[in-house]
């Protein structure tokens, strides 16, 4: 136990310090005993009964005892069984002769991005190797077809259509790390969304026209929302192509706006070949297709609806998806607005 009032102070000192940082702060006797700590501390779940409650905090607290250096380590803690894991930077070091302070970090959401980056790079290159591996055996092969006019067009064609596949990867690559990275990036403007809707079916009307299907729309203006317009726009042509790609010619495709309270939705229905109720939820993950031989006649990448439901979330929204196989699938992003003339309302 602490006998010294000096002690003491130099421990109330110290935590009043913490209490402006971000930093949770614990402080130990030589018995391990804790004598105080900031309200973070508390808060993170880190000392019960004056003790600490993790073996690998006091582990490290005990090596600062042992050669009174300083000694870090990073590592996972869960509050309770219920409670999310947290991941925690830690550090222990000598504050007195008679006392060891640990700093605890929450690094949880450095670390959450940090994985979703390895995670995405190792993706990347997994999927550029396809393309990529094509192109050097097709120009092998049509190397070694310079005398046969046939057999070269046939490998020039399908030289072409990996050579696009690469590119339109990279490009899908670029603007879905643009929006990963979290925040609102470009200009934050108001968005009139009929407008949004408008420009971009009618930039996908070429594409619905070549495929044999029908595209409309039906949106009121007034539904304002506040944000990037051309990320709004990028997640409704996604939407709008796959609506056409994954329907077959002769069949319609139609987008809608409605506002309910203070959210407009978009719905972009189409009467295509649908998605298994059991892949639906997978089909937002990056690279995910539901049939990748279908998609390869596509030129898809599988990166579309990922780059939709970040749009969606980086504007304070969502994607939903209905759908059933044989009988279409409608697509709503749901966003926030701003204004509504229609009710002539102003939030
Ligand atoms: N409207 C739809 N109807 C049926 N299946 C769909 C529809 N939209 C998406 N899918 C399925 O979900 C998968 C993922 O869609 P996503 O848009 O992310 O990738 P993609 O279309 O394959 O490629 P791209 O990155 O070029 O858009 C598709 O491969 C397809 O299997
Ligand atoms: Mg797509």
């Amino acid at each position: 136990m602490v006998k010294s009032s000096k002690t003491k102070k130099v421990a109330a000192d110290a935590v009043a310090f913490l209490e402006v940082l971000s930093t949770a702060g614990v402080i130990l006797t030589s018995d391990n005993e804790v004598i105080n700590q900031s309200s973070k501390a508390i808060q993170k779940g880190l000392v019960e009964y004056s003790k600490l409650t993790n073996s690998e905090l006091q582990e490290l607290v005990n090596l600062t005892w042992k050669d009174k250096q300083e000694h870090k380590s990073e590592l996972y803690f869960q509050k309770n069984f219920k409670a999310p894991k947290q991941y925690f930077a830690a550090r222990a070091t000598m504050l007195s002769e008679e006392l060891v302070i640990l700093l605890v970090e929450d690094k949880t959401e450095a670390k959450r991005l940090d994985d979703t980056r390895r995670d995405f790079v190792e993706n990347i290159s997994h999927e550029l190797k396809t393309p990529i591996s094509a192109i050097s055996l097709l120009s092998e092969a049509l190397q070694l077809a310079v005398s046969d006019p046939e057999q070269v067009k046939k490998f020039s064609t399908n030289l072409q259509r990996e050579a696009k596949r690469l590119s339109s990867l990279v490009s899908r690559i670029i603007e879905l790390s643009r929006i990963q990275a979290g925040d609102l990036q470009g200009e934050i403007e108001s968005i009139d969304l009929a407008d949004v809707i408008a420009e971009t079916v009618d930039a996908n009307s070429f594409l619905a026209e070549s495929r044999g299907v029908k595209l409309s729309f039906d949106a009121q203006p007034g539904a304002v929302l506040k944000g990037d317009r051309q990320l709004i726009s990028m997640a409704l042509k996604n939407l709008i192509e796959n609506a056409v790609l994954y329907s077959e010619s002769n069949s319609q495709v139609g987008v809608g706006l409605s506002v309910e309270g203070d959210f407009a939705e978009i719905t972009v229905t189409d009467n295509g070949i649908g998605i298994p109720v059991d892949q639906q939820e997978r089909i937002f993950e990056r690279f995910y297709r539901v049939d990748p031989s279908r998609s390869r006649d596509t030129g898809g990448t599988g990166l579309g609806l990922s780059i939709v439901k970040h749009a969606a979330q980086n504007h304070a929204g969502e994607v939903k998806v209905f759908s059933r196989v044989g009988l279409g699938s409608t697509f709503t992003l749901k966003l926030p607005i701003t204004h509504n003339a229609n009710e002539g309302m102003e939030q």
